[in-house]
């Protein structure tokens, strides 16, 4: 069973080509997360877990939905975590999280995929992007040979600074940072509610064809960066930037 959690569509494109290469079921999180609720999961054999990296950790919202959710007793489980380079604490969240539910820990991998943390970061061009996922495939097969053969992955070494760092930087993270006050929409806006459509928590309504942000948002960036005319913006921080349009936009032209 492979779980996921998307913003921008990192993870969603690596849950489904380990879907694709196991065989096995791919499950979106996120119409449990918006309705916050759990899963109650009653089939054995290996659980995969797939989110992006937010500060140095896999998301609050997914956490919390692995939480609330029920597994069979003993199932092998790794965990996959999309980032733009370093995942940080991540595999500790992940151990303690399998720990907590009685699943078996296997391990948790990185794979680097392109940045989308648009307010903060500089977007990659599109050849940037391309090479990354290119050079993201092989860790990707590499990751359902794996679990497969029900292998451990190789410990990620997790430093002792971000052992102990990135519990302090994640409760002001969400509290002072994580929130969709500054995003609004431009003029160029043209109504067609793809902001809406992509947000995973189902924070965007429409009204009279404009978007309106409501308050539970997990700065996944979806609405800013695949609003096909770059008509959103967060606050000055985004002016003129480039967007990145997700895994599938770099298929096309
Ligand atoms: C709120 C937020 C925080 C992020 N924090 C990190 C981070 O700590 N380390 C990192 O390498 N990338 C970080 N990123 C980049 C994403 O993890 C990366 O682009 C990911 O593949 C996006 O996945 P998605 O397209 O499935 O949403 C962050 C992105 C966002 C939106
Ligand atoms: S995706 Fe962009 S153009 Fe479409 S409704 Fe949202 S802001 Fe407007
Ligand atoms: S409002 Fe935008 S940034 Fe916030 S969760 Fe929805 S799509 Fe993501």
């Amino acid at each position: 069973m492979i779980i996921y959690f998307s913003g921008t569509g990192n993870s969603r494109f690596v849950a489904e080509r380990l879907g694709a290469a196991l065989s096995d079921k791919v499950i979106d999180a996120s119409r449990f997360i918006q309705e916050e609720k759990g899963a109650v999961f009653t089939k054995s054999g290996t659980y995969i877990f797939i989110s992006p990296v937010y500060a140095a950790a896999p998301p609050v919202v997914f956490m919390d939905f692995i939480r609330r959710s029920r597994f069979p007793e003993g199932c092998p489980a790794y965990f996959v975590m999309t980032c733009a380079g370093d995942m940080g604490a991540a595999p500790l969240y992940c151990e303690k999280l399998a720990y907590k539910k009685g699943l078996h820990y296997l391990g948790t991998v990185r794979v680097v995929m392109p940045q989308n943390y648009l307010p903060f970061f500089r977007m990659g061009t599109k050849e940037e992007n391309r090479i990354k996922i290119e050079a993201a495939l092989p860790v990707i097969d590499r990751i359902a040979d794996a679990a497969r053969d029900g292998h451990s992955l190789p410990d990620p070494g997790t430093k002792i600074w971000e052992r102990l760092l990135t519990p302090l930087i994640l409760k002001p993270f969400y509290k002072f940072l994580v929130s969709a006050k500054a995003f609004f929409s431009t003029e160029k806006c043209i109504g067609c509610g793809k902001c809406a459509k992509v947000c995973p928590l189902n924070n965007i309504t429409l009204t009279e064809k404009r978007p309106v942000w409501g308050e539970r948002c997990t700065h996944c960036m979806a609405c800013i960066n695949l609003c096909p005319v770059n008509a959103v913006e967060y606050g000055r921080w985004t002016r003129r930037k480039v967007r990145y349009g997700g895994p599938e936009s770099l298929t096309k032209d």
